[in-house]
């Protein structure tokens, strides 16, 4: 299935129709945003105004994009639902369970050895579904989806918190669980709260040393790690059409790192030239005849401030590059300002052990022609690497490409290993140490999107800095974090002094994108006989059970399992790395069920009381032996709980284990939304303050939640071991759909019940 064209075809002539109504039913101007999502209603032609961040709608996106980590649970799920086909077009991409080693010839290989009945698995699941699969090799699923799927004005939901790259593109492209791309391959509605919208202006023009990725960083500074929680990103203004396409993928793609639902563009000539360059020029044909309902209407651009919740704005021409890090993207150094400082002040190793230039953020071919010409600086100026330096091409079109142009050769001049088309160290899926949780303290940069600790190799004590690929490949020559390519002078190897140019490159390959194969497998075209096979002995690979429904007794006497102290992403809550190879066994991967997560008492991670024996002990264990005495079990949590990903293997081992309340300050959307699928309770204190009254041995009484239904809190009794009482409220923000998933014990069971 490649591009479907009458498929993008249908959403415009839908368009003028559907938007113009919208217009009408909101009585004012509409954003792009606002165009997009109203198209997509389920419901058709728009007949009532939605109210951002209250009303939740009920949506039908026109594709699908599933990576084959959280794929693998996705399919088992889809495979539960009775159905023959998927119902929109959906893509499966080979690209998270693929390490980097020792580059991409010899990684990808063992890759195929030692994850083959997994690939095989999603392999013959696609064939069978009708579900288009790209191989491991084909590339990372983001960069995979811009060149072929992605469309102006259309809508995608993906199992990976990235897949709002697509807004690059001009699409609403948000990241959900496994459940929720179930629920839409089985030809149901998407259900998503009315978002709110945040307005970024862009003025001025890039230049210099400043990249796209800076615009992010900045942007991540400006409104820090939670700023974009419940709203769409819409970036217009001068310097958002001045730049390339892919560049507003990058920007659109770290969206994900503040929080945001989505980001998206405005249809513009750079699209138009990435869609004809990337062999889609009807898609930019039928583009051109809708092109006003392809951007905000004018009056938005003109006054933004009564259009959008929040308005920002970023002169282009003042932006330096930035570097941001260690251990939250959020937090931002102006290069040639204050690194030195602050990494003095902070402890951060000064010198960088690894330069890392990939992943689905800043993998295309402008990232690796701009980072290669200061490649050819060093080359050409006598200067060699300071840091180990590490490529992974975003797809292997651009591999190609970049190898027939030259670019791929001068990094492996310079001594750079090339990893395989995927995400590799950007997942932790990067063998650099054995023994990486006694690893060494040290600094690495890279061009990816996320840097908490662990993420790129396992390793506690790396502090990792976020850059463009141009800046990432600069402080490779020096080796330093306060490097200033602008100002500062390198040593060669004869001992000059010699200052880098500006980097330069390509927006799309002057002599055109070329592929040999790009990994792609159709699926048949009646799959009705294609047999899937799970071995029951596989450690990698478990046929999924139906969760049974929670009852209001169970919701008494609960004991709290760990009350999280702190940051508790999904990288958290069910661990990366490792972990991965078992992201479709669910008693397996059970295993590392919030081990990453701080208790509060005592501040150690994966260290919990069992109530009933009163020893200590990792979290899976313990939460398997209150399994055992039947005894369901609270988890308590503080702000932005389940950020990261979209991941719901973080809902469902907790589910899985016998979790059936997480009780929070404030959660991450998406995650919060799948704590609702898998039948559990997603839950936020009325008053914050009452985090602070839960103890290490307190007993849970849900007292009404017989009475659970939408806008009204729930009263829990906490009673505490010396016998004392705290009643509290918590709120919630199920809807009485969703509060029938909790009845029923998960949606897929409602699902299952439906077709049946
Ligand atoms: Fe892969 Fe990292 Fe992107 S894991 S999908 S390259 S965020």
């Amino acid at each position: 299935m490649a591009f479907d064209i009458d498929m993008i075809k249908k959403v415009y002539a839908q368009m003028a129709e559907r938007v113009d109504k919208a217009r009408e039913v909101v009585g004012k101007p509409l954003t792009l945003s606002e165009k997009i999502l109203y198209n997509h209603l389920w419901d058709g032609t728009p007949s009532k105004a939605f109210t951002r961040g209250k009303d939740y709608v009920d949506f039908a996106p026109d594709r699908i994009a599933c990576q084959d980590a959280t794929a693998q649970m996705a399919l088992l799920q889809f495979m539960q639902a009775g159905k023959d086909n998927v119902a929109v077009p959906t893509t499966v991409h080979c690209d998270h369970l693929i390490q980097a080693k020792q580059g991409a010839k010899q990684d990808l290989k063992r890759a195929n050895e030692t994850s083959n009945e997994v690939f095989d698995f999603l392999g013959s699941v696609s064939n069978k579904f009708g579900i288009g699969f790209w191989a491991p090799g084909a590339g990372i699923i983001h960069q995979v989806v811009l060149e072929n799927y992605a469309f102006p004005g259309g809508m995608m939901i993906g199992t990976d918190s990235h897949t709002v790259n697509a807004g690059g593109l001009g699409m609403i492209a948000i990241g959900v669980g496994g459940a929720d791309a179930v629920d839409v391959m089985a030809g149901m509605a998407w259900e998503l709260k009315f978002p709110k919208l945040i307005g970024v202006k862009l003025t001025g023009k890039l230049s210099g040393w400043t990249a796209p990725k800076d615009v992010i960083l900045k942007v991540a500074e400006i409104l820090t790690a939670k700023g974009g929680t419940g709203a769409v990103v819409e970036y217009f203004g001068p310097g958002a059409t001045a730049m390339s396409c892919t560049g507003k993928g990058t920007i659109c793609n770290m969206g994900a790192e503040i929080g945001a639902t989505t980001s998206t563009f405005g249809y513009d000539d750079s699209m138009e030239r990435y869609l004809r360059a990337t062999d889609r020029a009807d898609v930019a044909d039928a583009a051109n005849k809708v092109r006003p309902y392809l951007t905000a209407d004018k009056e938005v651009y003109e006054n933004p401030e009564q259009y959008f919740d929040q308005v920002i704005e970023i002169n282009l021409s003042e932006l330096g590059p930035l570097l941001n890090g260690p251990f939250t993207p959020d937090l931002s150094t102006q290069v040639g300002k204050d690194m030195t400082a602050k990494a003095t002040k902070n402890d951060w190793p000064m010198q960088v052990e690894w330069s890392l230039i990939g992943s689905c953020t800043n993998s295309s071919y402008e990232d690796l022609s701009r980072a290669s010409s200061i490649a050819k600086q060093a080359l050409d100026k006598g200067l060699k690497l300071k840091t180990s330096l590490g490529i992974n091409p975003g797809s292997e079109q651009v591999r190609y490409t970049t190898e027939r142009d030259g670019i791929l050769g001068l990094f492996e001049e310079l001594g750079s290993t090339i990893f395989t088309n995927a995400c590799g160290p950007c997942i932790g899926q990067w063998a650099r140490y054995d023994d990486p949780k006694n690893a060494p303290k040290n600094s690495i940069v890279h061009s990816f999107n996320r840097n908490f600790a662990k993420r790129a190799d396992g390793n506690p004590n790396t502090h990792a800095f976020v850059a463009s690929p141009e800046l990432t490949a600069a402080i490779a020559l020096s080796g330093r974090l306060d490097f200033n390519p602008m100002t500062d002078t390198l040593l060669n190897e004869d001992g000059q002094e010699v200052k880098l140019d500006e980097p330069t490159g390509w927006e799309l390959p002057p002599k055109g994108f070329e592929v040999k194969d790009n990994g792609y497998v159709a699926p048949h075209e009646d799959g009705s006989g294609i047999e899937v096979k799970v071995s029951s002995s596989s450690e990698r690979l478990q046929l999924l059970t139906p969760f049974t429904p929670i009852k209001d007794s169970d919701m008494q006497g609960m004991k709290l399992l760990i009350k999280a102290f702190g940051k508790c992403t999904t990288d958290h809550i069910s661990m990366a790395g490792p972990w991965l190879r078992f992201r479709g066994h669910l008693d397996n991967i059970s295993n590392n069920c919030l081990i990453g997560a701080v208790n509060a008492f005592g501040k150690k991670t994966n260290f919990v009381k069992n109530q009933l024996t009163g020893e200590f002990g990792g979290v899976p264990d313990t939460q398997r032996e209150y399994k055992k005495a039947g005894i369901y079990t609270v988890v308590v949590g503080d702000h932005n709980y389940g950020e990261g990903s979209s991941r719901e293997h973080a809902a469902m081992e907790p589910r899985h284990l016998g979790v059936a309340a997480v009780i929070v300050k404030s959660f991450a959307r998406i995650h919060e939304t799948n704590l609702k699928k898998q039948g559990m309770l997603g839950l936020t204190f009325a008053n914050e303050a009452d985090y602070d009254l839960i103890q290490e041995d307190d007993t849970f009484n849900f007292v009404d939640i017989a009475d659970f239904t939408p806008d009204t809190p729930l009263t829990v009794e906490i009673v505490h071991k010396d016998g004392n009482k705290d009643t509290i409220k918590v709120n919630h923000t199920y809807n009485a759909a969703q509060i029938e998933w909790y009845r029923k014990g998960s949606a897929l069971n409602l699902i299952k019940e439906q077709n049946a």
